[in-house]
């Protein structure tokens, strides 16, 4: 089949290179002209495992071209795939503006009936939007079915999660577009969930609603675990062991981030509003988490008095591993916290350092040598459980800091091996291992 995407980010060009993999020819349209030369080189502007290779074998071969013109994009396309941003507004409301640009620009170009396909995570009801846009500027004698299919990957695994993901959503009201999204997907053997496309819409959200909950109620337990002096290690294996409640993102740490979970829980929680029903257990969700992202920062405070003038080794800038992606990361809001505080910080993290870069700018240090960050260090707070934090040699840290107090948000290590170092160890919801006599005025 011939197919479109439009945009080339995290969804879209993953959406595209894995088409062009499974054998279609695929032409991806964005409308930065720098992101196209680019991946016409056969660079890919983020940090995805596996997709480079994938993005070269494709180019070379033929089944996948780029570009900004939307003539040699749209009017010959079988499906088209939209996958361009949908962020957050300032009052959590989704930002559709850039679906519509798209669009329209697609209704003015089409030439043939097309399948056009919402891969963005949009509020329920904007597929209907997009069916009466088409309506009203599409040629008359040309046919739109419109669809909405939400995409479930994950940064970090999203090559893995394109071929091997739980389902896939079609929503759509028309057997004939059913059938052909049937036909493009069957090939990967993944279950296939038909239905209506507001449901559709909801699954999407209300599936990250949902992970975002466990998040924050393992979070909470967490807390209430230190109170209690209970291990919340034990306590969410424990918990997951029960196969109702599952073992997945039952990990206690300084709470999510990212360019899906916060905004797609805020936007959730606007929906509701809309409709006159509060949301009162996703608005707790999202409070618990903000919460969570400053805790360590606190229990810092709390240990030092004062962390004025203190050097900060903030370990790991990506909202989590195997992406340089910091958009809504935690790290964003502990440096931001550390800096009020008139902390000293270098930044550590293997990939996510330009990024943070252009974001934080020049008021903290970076590198991507961990022992850099932690050399003469005050303190150490770890934001993302990249596996060179975790597999780092513990006697690194008395090593190389100048007191080893480390604030550990992911849970890294054991407790059992913290305990045969000369180390502060602050962990979430477990005990803290004080090897180490703090001196505060140190
Ligand atoms: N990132 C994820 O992990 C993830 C997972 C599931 C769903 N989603 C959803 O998928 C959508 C895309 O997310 P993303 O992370 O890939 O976004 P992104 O910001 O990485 O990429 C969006 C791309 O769209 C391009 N674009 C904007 N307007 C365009 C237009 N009119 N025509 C063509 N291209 C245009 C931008 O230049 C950009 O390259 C969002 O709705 C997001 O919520 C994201």
């Amino acid at each position: 089949m011939k197919i479109t995407v439009a945009g080339a980010g995290n969804v879209g060009l993953v959406t595209a290179v894995c088409f062009a993999e499974a054998g279609h020819q695929v032409t991806c349209l964005d409308t930065q002209k720098e992101k196209i030369e680019m991946l016409e080189k056969g660079h890919i502007p983020f940090f995805e495992p596996g997709l480079e290779p994938l993005l070269e074998k494709n180019l070379l071969n033929g089944q996948l071209c780029f570009t900004t013109n939307p003539n040699q994009a749209y009017s010959e396309a079988d499906i088209i795939f939209i996958a361009v941003g949908t962020p957050e507004k300032k009052d959590g409301a989704v930002d559709v503006s850039y679906i519509y640009a798209a669009v329209y620009t697609i209704a003015n170009t089409i030439q043939k009936d097309v399948i056009v396909c919402t891969k963005s995570t949009v509020p329920v009801g904007t597929n209907d939007t997009i069916k009466q846009i088409f309506q009203q500027r599409k040629p008359r004698h040309i046919k739109v079915d419109v669809v909405s299919n939400p995409e479930f990957l994950r940064e970090g695994s999203a090559v893995m999660d394109f071929f091997l993901g739980d389902r896939i959503v079609i929503g759509t009201d028309n057997p004939k577009a059913a059938s052909i999204m049937e036909q493009l997907y069957l090939p990967l053997k993944i279950p296939i969930l038909f239905t209506d496309i507001r449901s559709a819409e909801m699954i999407k959200y209300a599936s990250n609603a949902f992970l975002a909950t466990k998040i924050s109620f393992i979070n909470e337990i967490s807390n209430i675990c230190d109170k209690v002096g209970a291990n919340i290690e034990e306590v969410s294996y424990g918990m997951g062991m029960d196969k109702r409640i599952g073992t997945s993102n039952l990990q206690a740490g300084i709470g999510y981030g990212g360019s899906c979970f916060p905004k797609d829980t805020k936007a959730l929680v606007q929906l509701a509003g809309n409709v006159h029903h509060p949301f009162e257990l996703l608005e707790s969700v999202i409070k618990v988490n903000q919460h969570q992202h400053s805790l360590l920062v606190s229990k810092a405070k709390e240990m030092f008095g004062s962390l004025k003038g203190k050097k900060a080794a903030l370990l790991g800038l990506a909202f989590k591993p195997e992406t340089d992606d910091i958009r809504e990361a935690v790290s964003l809001t502990i440096i931001k916290e550390l800096l009020e505080e008139g902390s000293i910080i270098t930044a550590y993290d293997p990939i996510a350092v330009p990024n943070a870069h252009k974001v934080i700018g020049n008021s903290i240090e970076y590198t991507t040598n961990i022992r850099q960050a932690l050399k003469g260090a005050d303190f150490a707070v770890i934001a993302t459980e990249w596996d060179q934090i975790k597999h780092l040699s513990l006697d690194t840290y008395a090593a190389y800091m100048k007191e080893p107090i480390v604030f550990d948000g992911r849970n890294c290590y054991s407790l059992k091996d913290m305990e045969r170092y000369p180390i502060t160890y602050v962990s979430i919801g477990r005990p803290t291992i004080a090897n180490v006599k703090h001196s505060p005025q140190h």
